[in-house]
Order: C-alpha cells, then sequence, then structure tokens
C-alpha cells in the first residue's frame, strides 16, 4: 500500500491508483469531462486539476486522472491554485461548447463565473418592430436582465399570429402547430399558447381568433375583404381570383332564363 496525504488527510492506497480514484472513493469529488471508468485516461479537459506540494513547499498543478500517487506525495483538491488552473480549463471549454449544461454546472459548483450562455437571438429587434410597426400590439420589448439585453414578451399582448417567428432570422423564436393549438415560444420558453380557428373553405387550422378579431378590426370599413378572414390563405385567394373572374366576365343573357322557366 502507499501512503499519501490528500488535503493534508492522511490515505493509503493501492499502488498504482490515479489521486482522482483514491479522492472519489474518499468522498472528495473533483469534476472530470473527459474521464470515463472503463477507458485509459486522457487527460483532455483539464478540469481535474489538483494541486501538488513539492518539498520546496511550492505548488504545481496536475491532472488526478492522470497522477498515480506516490509515496508521501501531498496533494490538495482545492485551493486557489486549483481554482485558477479549473477555470482556465472551463473558460476554454465554454468556448466550444457554450450552452452546455454540465460544463456550466462544474463552473457554478467550483464558483467560477461563466459568459451567459448564448441563446440564439442576435438582438436585431426585429421580432420587437414587426410586432409594433406591423401589427400594433407591443407584444415584445427589449429589457437587461443580469446585464444583457434579452427580449422579452408579454403573453397578455400576444395574440399568436407568428409574425415574430416568421420574420426571425435565427429561429430564436419558433411556431409550433400541435392539431388545433399554436404554440410561441422564445429561448425554448413558451410564452404563447393559442387555439387555432379553421378554414371555412377547407377546414384547415389557420389562425388564432385574436389574430382574425385584430384583422376584422383593421379592415372594418371594407366588408367584401373582411369576408376572407374566415378562410386560409389558399381559400382565400381561391376565393377572390373566383371574384375576379366573375366580375370580368359578361353579364348573363335574359334567355338563360326564359329557357329555365
Ligand atoms: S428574437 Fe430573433 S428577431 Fe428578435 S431580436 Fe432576437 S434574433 Fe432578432
Ligand atoms: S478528467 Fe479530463 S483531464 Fe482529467
Amino acid at each position: 500500500m502507499i501512503t499519501f496525504y490528500l488535503n493534508d488527510r492522511e490515505v493509503q492506497a493501492e499502488p498504482d491508483s490515479t489521486v482522482l480514484q483514491v479522492a472519489r472513493a474518499a468522498g472528495i469529488d473533483i469534476p472530470t469531462l473527459c474521464h470515463h471508468p472503463a477507458l485509459k485516461p486522457a487527460g483532455s479537459c483539464k478540469v481535474c486539476a489538483v494541486a501538488v506540494e513539492k518539498l520546496t513547499g511550492e505548488k504545481t498543478i496536475m491532472l488526478s486522472c492522470l497522477l498515480r500517487v506516490k509515496e508521501g506525495m501531498r496533494v490538495f483538491t482545492s485551493g486557489e491554485e486549483v481554482h485558477q488552473a479549473r477555470s482556465r480549463a472551463l473558460n476554454k471549454l465554454i468556448a466550444l461548447a457554450p450552452t452546455s449544461e454540465r460544463i456550466r454546472h462544474i463552473a457554478a459548483k467550483e464558483g467560477i463565473e461563466l459568459p451567459p450562455a448564448p441563446d440564439g437571438c442576435i438582438r436585431c429587434r426585429l421580432c420587437i418592430r414587426v410586432c409594433k410597426e406591423v401589427i400594433g400590439k407591443e407584444a415584445l420589448r427589449m429589457e437587461k436582465q443580469d446585464g444583457l439585453q434579452m427580449v422579452i414578451a408579454d403573453p397578455e399582448r400576444c395574440i399568436g399570429c407568428g409574425t415574430c417567428a416568421n420574420i426571425c432570422p435565427t429561429h430564436a423564436i419558433t411556431i409550433q402547430e400541435d392539431g388545433g393549438t399554436r404554440t410561441v415560444s422564445i429561448r425554448g420558453e413558451v410564452f404563447g399558447r393559442h387555439e387555432l380557428l379553421r378554414c371555412q373553405g377547407c377546414g384547415k387550422y389557420y389562425a388564432t381568433e385574436r389574430q382574425i378579431q385584430l384583422m376584422e378590426r383593421r379592415t372594418a370599413p371594407h366588408p367584401q375583404v373582411k369576408e376572407h378572414h374566415h378562410y386560409c390563405a389558399n381559400c382565400a385567394k381561391l376565393f377572390s381570383d373566383r371574384l375576379t373572374v366573375l366580375e370580368k366576365q359578361p353579364p348573363r343573357q335574359q334567355t338563360t332564363n326564359k329557357r329555365q322557366r
């Protein structure tokens, strides 16, 4: 057996054990990302850093997944040197995998602050502008949260038209239609769930009630156009094409009516 010191505590270990194995068996938490018990250690992620004290008292950083125990060795799994080394490793890793929950979790446990995870939004404000300037609802706004400008949705104002999702260049806002329900989400969080109405022509779900109400209000002075709102885009087009054709046709001959009588 080998006797060495882990955080100033004397421990015994089988020769050939790694510091990581011994520490974990002793209930000491060391973070790892590239370690797998079924594989040989590779030392890639460097988050398992520990400090080894030399005879001079100076500390040097080693990787606990690779480091084999040695007689009399003094190992520390925390402290400023360890924190610095893990911090460097985690910052590099987060640049490679910015949305990784696991890396963020390890960083939080280590007390390391990482930049906010990218949310897919490039802050172009197209969604906010279209909702205000075209739809007239102002259901979206920009607001500072945790030091970062974020698009925030107001579910009360949202009519579920989906214009913001259609205009968003990065798909940070999405719409999902499932049966008779349309769901609008930002950053994966739902901010609107709306029942859909069926088209009176083909029967397909096509728009939300609040969306139709808005269109009806906007086109109130044009009763003929208003009727189109009960049809999906395809049927409305068919309907208006037919109207155009009928309008262009010459009026029916009187003789037709006579023959029918
Ligand atoms: S959610 Fe999309 S449209 Fe809105 S600001 Fe972000 S990237 Fe632009
Ligand atoms: S666990 Fe990745 S370097 Fe040790």
